[in-house]
C-alpha cells in the first residue's frame, strides 16, 4: 500500500521541537521544514539536515506543500500572528504555548473556525498529561465544577528539592534550567504565570466557559521561606504551588494559582519534582486524578505528536476534522474576586514578645470573624521578638486581609501568608 506521507513545518526546535523532530523520524509524518533563531546553533539531534533549517518562520507558514504547523517557539510575537498566517493558508495547528492560549486563546479559536482549521494544544496544559483531549471527549458528559492541580513542573521541582534536600532556591531554579523544564524567563513558573495561563485554558474548556486571564489571582512561590516548608511539616502538610478552578451553584467561577499547604493525606501532596498532577471533580463520573511528566523534552513531545496524529489521521478523510477537539465558547464565565472566597490559611508572624501578644492577635482575629484552629509561638530570638504560627478556620478573605493589617498596625510582621487545603467529604479543597 502507497504510504500516506504528511508534511508538516515545525516553528521552534529548542526543548520541545527537539523531541518532536526525533520521535517523528522514520515515521509517515514528514518534517520538511524547521524555523529556528539561529540555524548555526549546535542541536542535540543525529542526521539532521541542515537544509530544512530556516531562520525565517513564515517559509513554513506560507509554504503550500505544509499541512500541519507546530508552533514551539512560546510567548507572543511572533507566535501570534505566525498562527493565524498559517490558519489564513489553511494550516491546522498544534501549539504548546499556554500564553498565547490564555491570551488571544478566543481569537485565535473564532479565525481557525472561520477558516475550518483546528488548533489543537494538549502540551500546552500539563506537558505529557494527557488532559485536554479527556475533558474535551470521553469527559464531555460531565459537569465539571472542580479542578486541584499542580501544573508548573519547574516549580514544583523547586519547592520538592527544597523541602526534601533543603536545597537551596537559586540552585534548584537553575538545574531546572538545564533540564529545559523552565520558561525562556523563569519569572513565568516562578511567579505563578505559567500556571495560571494552563488553569485558564482548562477552567475554560471545562466549565464551557470563557475564562480571562486577567480574573485569575495569581501568586508565586518566591516568597516561600525554609522555615515556612519546615512548620508546615510539622502541621501534617506539604506546600505545593496549586492552580485551582471552582464553579458555584451559582455558576460563577473561582479560579486561581497561589501556594498552599496540603494535607499530606493528599494525592497533590505526594505530586513531587517536574510531575504534575490534575484533580477533577465532575457528574457523573466523580473524582479522577491524572498525572504524569509536566515538562520536559519527550513528555513534551509525546503530547504535540499525539496531536499532529491525530490532524493527520482524519486530514484526507474529512472535510470537518476532529469535532469535539473544537473550541467555541461564546459566554464568558461569572467570577467571583479573591476578597470573596472563603479559605483556611497559614499565618507566621514575627511578633514584639511582649506579654498578651498571643492574646491580641486573637482578639483581632475574632473581631473579625476568624476563628483559630491553632497558634503557636516558638523561640524568643535575642531582639525580644518571638515567632507566632497561626493556622485560621475557614473564613473570609477580605475579613483575614482586614486582621492582616491589624496585626501589623500593633507593631508585628506578618512574615507569610499561605492558604491551607481544606479537605471535604468529597476529598477536594473546600
Ligand atoms: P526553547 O527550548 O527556548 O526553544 C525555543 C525554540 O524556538 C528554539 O529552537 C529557538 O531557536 C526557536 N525560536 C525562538 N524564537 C524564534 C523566532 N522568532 N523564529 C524562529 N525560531 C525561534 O523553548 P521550549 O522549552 O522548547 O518551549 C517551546 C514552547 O513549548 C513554549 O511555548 C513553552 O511554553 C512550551 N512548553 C515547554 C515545555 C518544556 O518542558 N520545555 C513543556 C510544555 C510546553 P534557537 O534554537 O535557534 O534558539
Ligand atoms: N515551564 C513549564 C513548567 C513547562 O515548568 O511546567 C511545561 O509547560
Amino acid at each position: 500500500m502507497e504510504r500516506n506521507i504528511i508534511k508538516i513545518g515545525l516553528i521552534g526546535l529548542g526543548t520541545v521541537g527537539s523531541g518532536v523532530f526525533k520521535c517523528l523520524q522514520g515515521t509517515d509524518i514528514k518534517v520538511v521544514k524547521a524555523a529556528v533563531r539561529d540555524v548555526s546553533k549546535p542541536r542535540n539531534i543525529e542526521n539532521l539536515d541542515q537544509s530544512i533549517l530556516t531562520q525565517d518562520p513564515y517559509e513554513i507558514v506560507n509554504d503550500p506543500e505544509i499541512q500541519i504547523v507546530a508552533e514551539l517557539i512560546g510567548g507572543i510575537n511572533p507566535a501570534f500572528d505566525l498562527i493565524k498566517t498559517a490558519i489564513k493558508n489553511g494550516k491546522h495547528i498544534v501549539t504548546a504555548n499556554k500564553e498565547l492560549l490564555a491570551k488571544h486563546g478566543e481569537e485565535l479559536f473564532n479565525l481557525a473556525e472561520e477558516h475550518n482549521r483546528v488548533i489543537l494544544y494538549e502540551a500546552a496544559i500539563a506537558g505529557g498529561i494527557p488532559i485536554i483531549m479527556p475533558v474535551k471527549t470521553i469527559l464531555a458528559g460531565n459537569k465539571i465544577n472542580k479542578i486541584e492541580a499542580i501544573l508548573n513542573g519547574t516549580t514544583n521541582y523547586i519547592l520538592t528539592k527544597m523541602d526534601m534536600q533543603g536545597a537551596s532556591y537559586d540552585d534548584v531554579l537553575k538545574e531546572a534550567q538545564t533540564l529545559g523544564y523552565a520558561e525562556a524567563d523563569p519569572t513565568g513558573d516562578v511567579e505563578g504565570f505559567d500556571a495560571a495561563y494552563k488553569i485558564t485554558t482548562l477552567a475554560t474548556i471545562a466549565f464551557g466557559k470563557r475564562v480571562k486571564i486577567e480574573n485569575v489571582y495569581r501568586e508565586g512561590i518566591t516568597k516561600i521561606k525554609a522555615k515556612d516548608m519546615k512548620a508546615a511539616n510539622e502541621l501534617g502538610y506539604k506546600i505545593k504551588l496549586i492552580a485551582s478552578a471552582y464553579m458555584n451553584e451559582e455558576g460563577k467561577a473561582d479560579v486561581r494559582v497561589h501556594p498552599m499547604l496540603v494535607s499530606k493525606k493528599s494525592t497533590l501532596a505526594h505530586i513531587d519534582y517536574v510531575t504534575n498532577a490534575v484533580s477533577l471533580s465532575g457528574h457523573p463520573v466523580g473524582d479522577i486524578t491524572l498525572s504524569g511528566p509536566g515538562a520536559g523534552e519527550f513528555p513534551t513531545a509525546s503530547s504535540v505528536i499525539g496531536d499532529i496524529l491525530a490532524i493527520a489521521s482524519e486530514i484526507n478523510t474529512t472535510d470537518y476534522l476532529l469535532p469535539m477537539m473544537r473550541c467555541h465558547h461564546g459566554e464568558n464565565a461569572q467570577m467571583i474576586d479573591i476578597a470573596d472566597t472563603c479559605n483556611k490559611y497559614y499565618i507566621s508572624i514575627n511578633a514584639k514578645n511582649n506579654k498578651g501578644v498571643i492574646g491580641k492577635i486573637g482578639t483581632i482575629c475574632a473581631e473579625n470573624n476568624i476563628s483559630l484552629a491553632s497558634i503557636m509561638q516558638k523561640c524568643v530570638s535575642e531582639d525580644n521578638t518571638a515567632d507566632i504560627t497561626v493556622i485560621t478556620e475557614l473564613c473570609l478573605e477580605k475579613n483575614l486581609q482586614n486582621a492582616i493589617k491589624l496585626i501589623e498596625q500593633d507593631g508585628n510582621k506578618v512574615e507569610s501568608l499561605i492558604r491551607v487545603q481544606e479537605r471535604g467529604s468529597n476529598g477536594f479543597t473546600r
